[in-house]
This record gives C-alpha cells, sequence and structure tokens, in this order.
C-alpha cells in the first residue's frame, strides 16, 4: 500500500491526490483520504479503484490543510469502500492509513474490544478503535494512547499515519518493517512511504527506524525510540528530477523504462568500470567478497531471475559457488549454510518485507551482506553492510524490465572485479565494458523492432489461453522471466521450463497451436533445445525461436546481436519483455498496473 500525509499547507487535497498517483504501484485497488481544514470542516472521502475514481468522488468541496491518504493493495478483506483507508474510530474521533499487517490483530480485537460494532473487515481498524479506547476510556493523551497501542502489536508490520480530529494539524507517525519517511518543508511537512510522492514539495526527506514515533506538525518534526527518547537525525536530500518519474509521450511506463535498457548499460559503465574497462569496487567489499567460501543471493520475484543468472556469472568468473534462493522461503526455512557465507540481496525497490526479513536474519547471525538495488536509502539498503546502486532511475511499471538488466549487468561487473581479485583467468579475460557497450546496442537494436513484437505477439499469444518458454542454462533462467513478463501482465498462463525437462510430464499439456518459444544463445546445447523444439513441434506447438546471430539457422524467429555467452541474457529478454507488452497491450489491458499486483510488496 502507499501511503501519504501533509500538514501546513492549503492545498491538502492536491498535494494528497497528486502524491497517492505516484504510489499507485503500491497498491491501486482502493484509496482514500482525510483532510481537516483546521477551521471545523473535515472530509473523508474513500473509493474502491484508482486514484482517478477517488479524484472525481472528491470534487471541490472538499479542502483542508492537513490529510492523510492511503492506496491499498488488499490483504485483510476485500477491496471495498468499507475496507479502504483511512479507517476510523467509531466516534468518528480518530482516521489512521496502514501499509502492513496486523498480526494480532484477532486477539485485540476480543481482549480490548468485544463490545465494539467494526465498520470493516480490516486489521487497520482495530487499531484506530484501540488509540481511541485508550484516549477516551483511559484518559490518555493521543500520543501515548497510540504508544500503548504500538506496544501491543507484537510483530506485526506498520507504516501508521494517524489523525485526531480534535488536535487537527498533527500527524502521529509510527513504524515497523514499512517504509516510511518524513519529508521536510519550510511551514509545511509531509510523510510517505516514497520520496517519488512528494519529490514536487521536497526533497529532503528524514528516514525513520523500526519502533520510532513521530509527531509531525506545519513547523515541528519531533522523532522519538521505542523508550520515547528523543532522536536527533539529519535530512538527506533525494537526487532525483520529478521529470525523471514522468512517462513523458509513452503510452505506458513499461515500454518506457524497457527503451531505457541501453542506457542503463551504459550508465552502469560509467559509474563502475574505469577507462581501462577495470571494474571501480569499494575494497571493503571485494575484501569481505574474497573472504566468502560462498556466495547466497536472496531475492523475490524478477530479482530472484536475475540472481539465477547472477549466480551463473558468480560461478564461471570469480569460481566461488553461488546459491540462489526465493526470499520468503529462505526466511523461515534457512538452509544448512556454508562456514563463511556472504549475502547479495537483490532489490529493485529496497523494500521488499520477505526480502527484508531475511537479511534481519543475516544480521542476527552477523553475516556479511550487500544490497543491490534500485533505491538510495532504502530499508535494505541501510541495512545491510554494503550497498551498490542501480541507477537505473525511477521504475514504475509493476512489471520490472530495466531493474532485471540492471541487476544482471552489476553482477557481471561485481563477479568480473570479484574473478580478478582471486586471479581467476576467465575474469581477467573477460571484458565486461566492451561486452557492455555491445550489449548497449544490441539492446537499441531490438527495442528499434518494435513492429516485429507486435507482430509475433499479435501471431503467436494474443488468444491463447498458455504458453511456454523453454531454454538450457542462462536461457532457462531467461525462460522463467519471460514467462512471468506475459503472466503479469497479460494474464496468459505461462510456464519457463529447462527444456529438456519439459518433456518428462509437462509436455502432456502442449496442444495444437500452443505456442513454444526457445531461446537458444548458448552453443553447448543449442542443438539440444532445438531438439526439444522439434519434439513440441511434431505434437502441434506453434513454436518461436529466440536466437544469437551466430547460432541462428534459416527460419528462426528472431536474431539476437552475438555477444559473449555469458551476457547473452541481457539481450534474450527484450524480445520477451516486449511480446509481453504488446499481448497486453492489444488486450486492451493496463500495462502498468495489472490487476491483483504491486510493484512494491511491503507485506510478507
Ligand atoms: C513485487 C513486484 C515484482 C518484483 C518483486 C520483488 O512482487 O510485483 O515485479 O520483482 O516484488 O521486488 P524487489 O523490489 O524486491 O525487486
Amino acid at each position: 500500500c502507499g501511503i501519504v500525509g501533509v500538514t501546513g499547507k492549503d492545498s491538502a487535497v492536491s498535494i494528497l491526490l497528486n502524491g497517492l498517483e505516484k504510489l499507485e504501484y503500491r497498491g491501486y485497488d482502493s484509496a482514500g483520504i482525510y483532510v481537516n481544514d483546521q477551521d471545523g470542516h473535515d472530509y473523508l472521502v474513500k473509493e474502491k479503484g484508482r486514484i482517478d475514481d477517488l479524484r472525481k468522488e472528491v470534487g471541490e468541496a472538499v479542502h483542508g490543510s492537513t490529510g492523510i491518504g492511503h492506496t491499498r493493495w488488499a490483504t485483510h478483506g476485500e477491496p471495498s469502500v468499507a475496507n479502504a483507508h483511512p479507517q476510523v474510530s467509531a466516534d468518528g474521533r480518530f482516521y489512521l492509513v496502514h501499509n502492513g499487517v496486523i498480526e494480532n490483530f484477532e486477539d485485540l480485537k476480543q481482549t480490548y474490544l468485544s463490545d465494539v460494532t467494526f465498520k470493516s473487515q480490516t486489521d487497520t481498524e482495530v487499531i484506530v478503535q484501540l488509540v481511541d479506547r485508550f484516549v477516551t476510556k483511559e484518559g490518555l493523551s493521543t500520543l501515548a494512547a497510540f504508544r500503548e497501542t504500538l506496544g501491543l502489536l507484537g510483530h506485526s508490520s506498520y507504516g501508521f499515519l494517524l489523525m485526531d480530529k480534535e488536535d487537527p494539524d498533527t500527524l502521529y507517525v509510527a513504524k515497523n518493517k514499512s517504509p516510511l519517511l518524513i519529508g521536510v518543508g519550510e511551514g509545511f511537512n509531509v510523510v510517505c512511504s516514497d520520496s517519488l510522492a512528494m519529490l514536487d514539495q521536497t526533497k529532503d526527506f528524514l528516514e525513520l527506524h523500526d519502533g520510532e514515533i513521530v509527531v509531525v506538525k506545519p513547523d515541528e518534526i519531533k522523532i522519538t525510540n521505542q523508550a520515547g527518547e528523543p532522536v536527533e537525525r539529519k535530512p538527506f536530500h533525494v537526487d532525483i528530477d520529478a521529470a525523471q518519474a514522468d512517462k513523458g509521450t509513452y503510452p505506458f511506463y513499461m515500454l518506457k523504462e524497457i527503451d531505457e535498457q541501453p542506457n542503463v548499460m551504459r550508465k552502469l559503465s560509467q559509474v563502475y568500470l574505469n577507462d581501462a574497462g577495470d571494474p571501480i569496487i569499494n575494497d571493503d567489499l571485494l575484501t569481505a567478497l574474497k573472504a566468502a567460501d560462498r556466495l547466497y543471493i536472496v531475492a523475490a520475484g524478477t530479482s530472484y531471475h536475475a540472481g539465477l543468472v547472477g549466480a551463473k556469472l558468480f560461478e564461471s568468473l570469480a569460481n566461488v559457488p553461488t546459491e540462489v534462493h526465493v526470499s520468503s522461503e529462505f526466511a523461515y526455512n534457512q538452509p544448512l549454510l556454508s562456514s563463511h557465507p556472504f549475502f547479495i540481496f537483490l532489490t529493485q525497490s529496497g523494500e521488499t518485507a520477505d526480502s527484508r526479513e531475511v537479511l534481519l536474519n543475516v544480521n542476527d547471525q552477523h553475516f556479511p551482506s550487500l544490497t543491490i538495488t534500485n533505491v538510495p536509502n532504502s530499508t535494505l539498503s541501510r541495512e545491510a553492510t554494503y550497498t551498490l546502486l542501480l541507477h537505473a532511475g525511477p521504475e514504475i511499471a509493476v512489471a520490472s524490465t530495466k531493474a532485471y538488466t540492471a541487476q544482471i549487468a552489476l553482477q557481471a561487473i561485481l563477479a568480473k572485479a570479484l574473478g580478478v581479485a582471486v586471479d581467476q583467468p576467465a575474469a581477467t579475460a573477460f571484458d565486461v565494458k566492451q561486452q557492455l557497450a555491445l550489449v548497449a546496442n544490441g539492446m537499441q537494436s531490438l527495442v528499434d523492432e518494435k513492429a516485429t513484437f507486435e507482430k509475433i505477439a499479435k501471431g503467436a499469444l494474443l488468444n491463447t489461453p498458455n504458453a511456454f518458454y523453454i531454454g538450457r542454462g542462462f536461457d532457462y533462467a531467461v525462460s522463467l522471466e519471460t514467462a512471468l513478463k506475459l503472466k503479469e501482465i497479460s494474464y496468459v498462463q505461462a510456464e519457463g521450463f529447462a527444456s529438456g525437462e519439459l518433456k518428462h510430464g509437462t509436455i502432456a499439456l502442449i496442444e495444437k497451436d500452443t505456442p513454444v518459444i526457445g531461446i537458444i544463445t548458448q552453443k553447448n546445447t543449442a542443438g539440444l533445445t532445438r531438439s526439444n523444439l522439434q519434439e513440441v513441434a511434431a505434437r502441434g506447438a506453434k513454436t518461436v525461436t529466440i536466437v544469437t546471430d551466430s547460432l541462428a539457422k534459416d527460419g528462426d524467429t528472431v536474431i539476437l546481436p552475438t555477444v559473449d555467452e555469458r551476457l547473452t541474457a541481457l539481450l534474450s529478454v527484450v524480445p520477451g519483455q516486449l511480446l509481453a507488452y504488446y499481448t497486453s497491450l492489444n488486450k486492451g489491458l493496463d500495462v502498468d498496473k495489472p490487476r491483483n499486483l504491486a510493484k512494491s510488496v511491503t507485506v510478507e
């Protein structure tokens, strides 16, 4: 979910609505705002659907100078007006927006609130009712009641913004595990779960740590820790131009972000490689990596798929055993570790709750870690021992594209750096700078062929209920990612498969015209994957091939420029991204905001 708040600006309503629009990628099934004009008028407006729907519902009359807003990705309770936030206490005095999950809300309800009639099915309503109870029945101040309530929440995750109608210029803020920032203004202040939401108001933000409570007024920000002691913190400056997060003339962010990939490759080369092509990586990080006997890459979703490619890079260039794990599994089923593990967290947003849970465990065990992320100052970047930034620019479309290729390119640079540091001939011989330049040009030639991909999408994917991507090695890793892209935004049931494994069961699903897309970029397995394509073609499948130029044969569908075999994922994924895009587009779907998803999932 996305959260925004503002105090001290007469344009609170438009600040909240604009902010929520920027946060829509965090959830978009319902939304709401509460505003107060400090003059006895206040408004609560909630709506099912998108921020646009809420905007229409808000209309002209609603105004105020302090307010809170929320865009929801449902956890407890279906998307509906009643379940949308802000949630309100029974007497209409307290208003609360929440991102996260209150694990013990049923118990709290029974213990403290058995006499209250609830209007929603949300865990959040329990919290606002509890605050109200502690204020009205026990005579606590709002702040004390808030603190008392937070003390009852155990390991729950929350970013909270609370307002009290009787103290209407104050925002009460608290967080545990969910991201929240305070934006510092002159004569006003804002709160948001991502700085992107408020970049047009301020670029100076205060990070919050778990367990902290903040009282925000127009000209005052008071942070206290769990024990109630004051905390001093300096703001950090966010160096993003609000225009970077604009989609310009593109119909969808996803297409813009696909197109940006050649530049992202060039940028990474500029930042992390010197003129001679040697990696520029912090010495301490390299020393820690050298000391490891095994690398553990931990990630979710698309980042996990980037990790699958990364592991092969670390093994082949740096000769270090590398495992890749899905974070939600690793968090509660930690495998046996080697004696000197080093953890690499791949996370575009730096906020994924599943991955953070693993990092907390890793920190408890005092293991060194690196977060590779696109978002400076994000939670996982702050809490890991080291951070490397992806420099991909804001990624807004829910389906990740440029962050995936950036993660792979940066892992290649890091693997090269580590390989050179441990004298691996494969690494010394690997000219990553030259290869990334080739990749950038190759990507450019692919994104320039949009019409071709639209045609293939229309011919093979538009009217199918299911599809398969197959490949071996690096190509298998990319098959998983391209299948995920298609699923996410076009709702075609797609599966990425190791091409040799398909015949051991799943081939039963092949029928006449089932699309099977073979990725062929690895010389040693090219022939085998071609045989596997023959097997499905013999059973009626409609086959499509995505093949490196040097391995191409007559009749291949998509030809990729030739680059080092270890970097082909950076090119072979692009057709998959564009096929998914055009399938979604031609189905008339909202490419950037597919149903049921959110870009940054801050609940476990
Ligand atoms: C969500 C998004 C995915 C993303 C995953 C991990 O599920 O919908 O696109 O890959 O989170 O996100 P992260 O920010 O950790 O890379």
